[in-house]
């Protein structure tokens, strides 16, 4: 089937209300971001742009649309942002006042496979947000970085001020360039620019090709499942509900220590061992998993750990979801969702 939904690129802009555009709203946090402001916040319209690729699960990206187009306020254009020419007639039709570049291909092994594929929609992609959002005098540029950047530093919780020296992995080098590029392009703008490094992201209509769904799917199918660095990782995981909480705190009001641009950590602050979360996720289940216990793959970081001091300090004291409180959720809605 033609995906029907596909771009219109003379778009005449009668509607007053104040515009912000989602990159990436077909995926896993977009899409949750997204839902939230058309669910709360009917002051605002949104555009959603996205190029649906194949490789964080195209069925669950076309499920997500199917459920924001529901809304008046939302229109979705099929675009990539590395396609420059295409990318600018959104700013030039819409008078947009946030940009949240969330567009970027995800995951650290696949990107030690496609570097190419990683630098384009990562980096020059990148560069078209930002270039785009300061050129059309956009107020506020909110982009994706990740727990990544850190790669195996010593410092735990890690905080946004340890300094960041080598990348291990393609993935987490590029979004290293894109935090360099935003500190570079504050100087020239007045535009605020806050970046977040989200840690492991968890929750209902999460990415297939993650951790998560595949071993919820491995023990339901009774299937063995590798277990990389012989399941001594550890993960500071970040409930969707809760990030898409934080965003909307970063979206709709003022931050206390934002000058022209800023870094925040998006985590739990709390960490969980992989067997400890494999033993909440079989309770959930009242099933056993069977496993192959494994070293360590290329790029993967073994433990994440996130200081969030400053998130809170400057916007709420957050109550984060407890994980097994998290897990129950996705859990329901997994089997519900692929069952
Ligand atoms: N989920 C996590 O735990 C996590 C952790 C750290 C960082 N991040 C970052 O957060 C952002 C959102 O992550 P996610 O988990 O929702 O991933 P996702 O893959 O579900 O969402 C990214 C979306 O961007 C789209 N996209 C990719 N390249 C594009 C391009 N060139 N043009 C237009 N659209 C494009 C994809 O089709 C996808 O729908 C990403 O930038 C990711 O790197 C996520």
């Amino acid at each position: 089937m033609a995906w029907q939904y596909q771009i219109r690129t003379r778009i005449c802009n009668t509607n007053k209300l104040r515009t912000i555009l989602i990159t990436g709203c077909a995926g896993f946090i977009g899409y949750n971001l997204a839902l939230s402001i058309l669910s709360g916040n009917s002051k605002y319209k949104l555009i959603g742009i996205d190029n649906l690729n194949n490789l964080t699960g195209l069925k669950i990206k076309r499920d997500r649309l199917k459920n924001l187009i529901k809304f008046k306020n939302f229109s979705y254009y099929k675009i990539s942002i590395t396609d420059f020419k295409k990318f600018e007639e959104i700013f030039k039709n819409f008078n947009i006042s946030i940009v949240i570049n969330f567009a970027a291909l995800a995951g650290v092994r696949n990107s030690n496979i496609f570097p190419k594929k990683y630098f384009d929609s990562n980096v020059n992609g990148f560069y078209n947000a930002i270039f785009l959002a300061k050129k059309y005098k956009v107020k506020k540029f909110i982009y994706a970085s990740s727990s990544s950047v850190y790669g195996d530093v010593a410092v735990f919780p890690t905080h946004e001020k340890i300094s960041i020296t080598t990348q291990k992995s393609f993935y987490a080098m590029t979004k290293n360039i894109n935090e360099i590029l935003s500190t570079y392009i504050s100087s020239e703008t007045k535009m605020k620019i806050i970046g977040l490094r989200f840690f492991t992201v968890y929750g209902e209509y999460g990415r297939p090709d993650m951790f998560l769904k595949n071993i919820v799917s491995a023990i339901i199918e009774k299937k063995t499942f590798n277990i990389y660095a012989f399941g001594k990782h550890e993960r500071d995981f970040t409930y969707i509900g809760d990030v898409v909480k934080i965003l909307n705190y970063i979206l709709f009001k003022k931050s206390k220590s934002l000058k022209n641009s800023l870094i925040y950590n998006i985590g739990s602050g709390r960490k969980i061992q992989l067997m400890d979360l494999i033993n909440i996720i079989e309770d959930n289940l009242s099933m056993k998993g069977k496993f192959k216990f494994i070293k360590r793959q290329k790029g993967d970081v073994l433990k994440t750990h996130s200081n969030n001091n400053l998130i809170q300090k400057d916007y709420k004291k957050i109550n984060f979801t407890d994980i097994k409180k998290g897990i129950k959720n996705y859990v329901k809605w997994h089997k519900n969702y692929y069952y």
